[in-house]
């Protein structure tokens, strides 16, 4: 393994400290083609943990005729034991039925996930967006009572591949509503990767209107036209801390069109790493992770930085 690291010159419109959500064994491995074995989703779980990554997303309670890939939830919950529980290990969750079967696996935090659009909220959840804001209270309500950390995913902040542009009031309005059901934390979602800097700006700034500050809010960026690196460091400069990766670059949605892999979490951190900004995460041992997890899924990680690490 190589030991390039980039040269340290730390930024101050930067934060000096940001978390890495990782969503790489949820949302990277949701819209694979190979369906991973249980224990290997298990071990890549406990690799990332041991490479610094305290959150971590580890799977779905949806309904397992939608996402096939995630089916075996509670074998790979058994099998984590301690490792998959408290509150550092997210598990999305779309209903009640998926919420009981969160909580007989023991887990300790839960995302549900709603769409700033109509059509995207009947392609991923067969339900209107009022619809399926009634389907989440009540998980949110009983999530929070048995003291689960809860996260609202939005998706389609930055436009949708049906209905085009999204109006950022459109957005920041369903933002609201998951919000008011008692979440404790909001990611908006670049579902298709179309977002840029600018657009960033304005629904942080309209959602911090909306009393959403940015202590708040996650960003989750998919990096389908190469932006989600310039837009996470441009909610960062507006006082983010939260960002939203996947080791190796997996990841996209299944129920939406041209969604493709997350940011890549070694891309992020070698930018933070080079900014002076804390992760925590070891990079070596992370890149050496989305290796391993390429062998398993047959294809080379689309990552730049584990490219450019494999390669030195
Ligand atoms: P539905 O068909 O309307 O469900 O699907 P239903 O409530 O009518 O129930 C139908 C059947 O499904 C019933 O079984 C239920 O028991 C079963 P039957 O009586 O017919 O035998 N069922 C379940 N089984 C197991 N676990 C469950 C569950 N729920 C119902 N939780 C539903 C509605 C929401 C369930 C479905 O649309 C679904 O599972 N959708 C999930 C889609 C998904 O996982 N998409 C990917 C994640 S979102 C994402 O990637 C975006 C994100 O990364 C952010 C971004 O990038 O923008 C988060
Ligand atoms: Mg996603």
């Amino acid at each position: 393994m190589s030991r390039v690291l980039p040269q340290v010159e730390p930024d101050p419109s930067l934060p000096p400290r940001v978390t890495v959500y990782e969503v790489g064994p949820r949302d990277g491995l949701q819209n694979e083609a190979t369906t991973v074995p249980a224990a290997v989703k298990a071990e890549f779980v406990r690799r990332l943990g041991a490479a610094g990554l305290a959150t971590v997303e580890t799977t779905s309670f949806v309904d397992p005729r939608w996402v096939p890939q995630l089916a075996d939830a509670e074998e790979l919950l058994g099998l984590l034991g301690a490792d998959g529980r408290g509150p550092q290990r997210p598990v999305l969750v779309p209903n009640e039925r998926g919420l009981d079967r969160a909580l007989a696996s023991g887990v300790g935090a839960v995302a549900i996930f709603g769409s700033a659009t109509e059509t995207f909220a009947r392609k991923n959840l067969n339900r209107t967006v009022a619809e399926s804001v009634a389907m989440f209270a009540p998980v949110v309500e009983r999530a929070r009572a048995d003291g689960l950390w809860v996260r609202a995913y939005v998706s389609m902040c930055f436009g949708d591949p049906w209905e085009g542009p999204v109006p950022v009031a459109q957005v920041v309005d369903v933002c609201r509503r998951l919000m008011d059901l008692g979440c404790d934390q909001l990611s908006i979602g670049d579902t298709i990767g179309v977002g840029t800097v600018g657009h960033v700006h304005r629904l942080l700034e309209a959602l911090g209107a909306a009393g959403i500050g940015p202590e708040a809010v996650g960003v989750h960026f998919h990096d389908t036209y190469g932006q989600a690196l310039a837009n996470t460091l441009a909610a960062l400069r507006d006082g983010v801390t939260v960002v939203d990766a996947s080791t190796g670059g997996l990841g996209g949605c299944p129920y939406a069109r041209s969604a493709t892999g997350n940011l890549a979490t070694e891309d992020l951190v070698w930018t933070l790493d080079g900014a002076g900004v804390e992760t925590g995460i070891d990079l070596d041992a992370l890149v050496a992770t989305s290796m391993w997890m390429a062998e398993h899924l047959g294809r080379p990680s689309p990552s730049r930085v584990v490219k450019a690490l494999a390669g030195g």
